[in-house]
C-alpha cells in the first residue's frame, strides 16, 4: 500500500482539487483507493457529496479501529472510498499532543487499512505543527502544489528547511505547478527557477481553469464530469508524471 499526502503549508493552492482528482484517477486504474479528508473545512468530503460526519468526531478518529471503519463511506465511483472530515478535526493537533508519541498517531490510525487499500491519499489542511509531522511520518510520498509566485517559493523553502532540521526524508517530497497562467511572464520565470532550485518538481502543471473552479458546483472530480477536458488531461498528466517519478511503486 502507498500513502500519499497532498500537502502545503499555504492555503488555497489547489490541494483539495488535486487530491479529489488524483484519487479518482487512481481508482479508475483499478487501485483500491481511500481518500482521507483531514481538513475540518471538509472540502474533499463536500466534493464527493458525502455528509461531513465522523463517528464520535475527532475522538473516534484518534481511537481508530472500528470507530473509523464506521465512518468510511463509498463514493459514486468504483474502487474509491472516502474517510470524511468534520469540524471536530479542528482539535486534532491538541488531541495528538496529549498522547504518547504524538507525531506517530496518524500512521497508527491508518495501519489497519493497509490490507484493504492499495493507495491512501490524504487531503491535508494548512498546518506545520503536530498534525503536519504526523502527515510526514505517515506518508510515503508528499506532493506539494506550487503556485508560481515568490511567496510560494518562500513557503517551499521553509518546508524543506523544517524537514531537514527535523530529520524528515526530503526525497519523498514532490511538487507540481498549480493554478498556472502561462501568459504571465512571471509565472514562466518562477517555474524555471523552481525547477532549478528544488528537487522533485514534476514537469507537469495544472493551469488556472474555470472548469476546475466549477467543481464546487458540480461536486464531482473534473476528471469524472469532463474526462476529455483540458483540466482532466492536466490531472491525468500529473498522475502519470508522479507515477513515473515513483516507479518503484507498481501498486499504484
Ligand atoms: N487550477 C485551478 N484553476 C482554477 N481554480 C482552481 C484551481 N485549483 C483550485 N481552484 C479553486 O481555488 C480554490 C482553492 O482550491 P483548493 O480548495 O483545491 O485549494 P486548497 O489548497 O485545498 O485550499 P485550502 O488550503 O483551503 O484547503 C477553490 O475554489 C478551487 O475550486
Ligand atoms: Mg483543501
Amino acid at each position: 500500500m502507498t500513502t500519499l499526502a497532498i500537502y502545503s503549508n499555504k492555503g488555497g493552492v489547489g490541494k483539495t482539487a488535486a487530491a479529489v482528482n488524483l484519487s479518482y484517477l487512481a481508482a479508475q486504474t483499478g487501485a483500491k483507493t481511500l481518500i482521507c479528508d483531514l481538513d475540518p473545512q471538509s472540502s474533499a468530503t463536500y466534493y464527493f457529496r458525502v455528509k461531513p460526519k465522523l463517528k464520535s468526531g475527532a475522538k473516534g478518529f484518534i481511537k481508530g479501529g472500528k470507530q473509523i471503519n464506521k465512518s468510511i463511506k463509498g463514493t459514486d465511483y468504483e474502487n474509491l472510498d472516502l474517510l470524511p472530515a468534520d469540524f471536530t478535526l479542528r482539535n486534532l493537533d491538541a488531541a495528538f499532543d496529549k498522547l504518547k508519541r504524538p507525531k506517530e498517531r496518524l500512521g497508527k490510525i491508518i495501519k489497519p487499512f493497509k490490507a484493504e487499500y492499495d493507495l491512501i491519499i490524504f487531503d491535508c489542511p494548512v498546518t506545520i505543527s503536530t498534525l503536519a509531522e504526523n502527515i510526514f511520518n505517515a506518508s510515503e510520498f508528499i506532493l506539494v502544489p506550487l503556485i508560481p509566485t515568490t511567496l510560494s517559493v518562500r513557503t517551499h523553502r521553509q518546508l524543506l528547511s523544517f524537514c531537514r532540521k527535523n530529520k524528515y526524508d526530503t526525497s519523498k517530497i514532490y511538487a507540481f505547478f498549480s493554478m498556472v497562467d502561462r501568459r504571465k511572464k512571471m509565472h514562466k520565470e518562477l517555474m524555471a527557477m523552481m525547477l532549478k532550485e528544488f528537487n522533485g518538481v514534476l514537469r507537469s502543471l495544472i493551469p488556472y481553469l474555470s472548469q476546475i473552479e466549477r467543481m464546487g458546483i458540480d461536486r464531482e472530480p473534473v476528471a469524472a464530469s469532463a474526462p476529455g477536458s483540458v483540466a482532466s488531461k492536466a490531472y491525468q498528466n500529473l498522475w502519470a508524471k508522479f507515477q513515473e517519478a515513483t516507479l518503484a511503486n507498481p501498486s499504484i
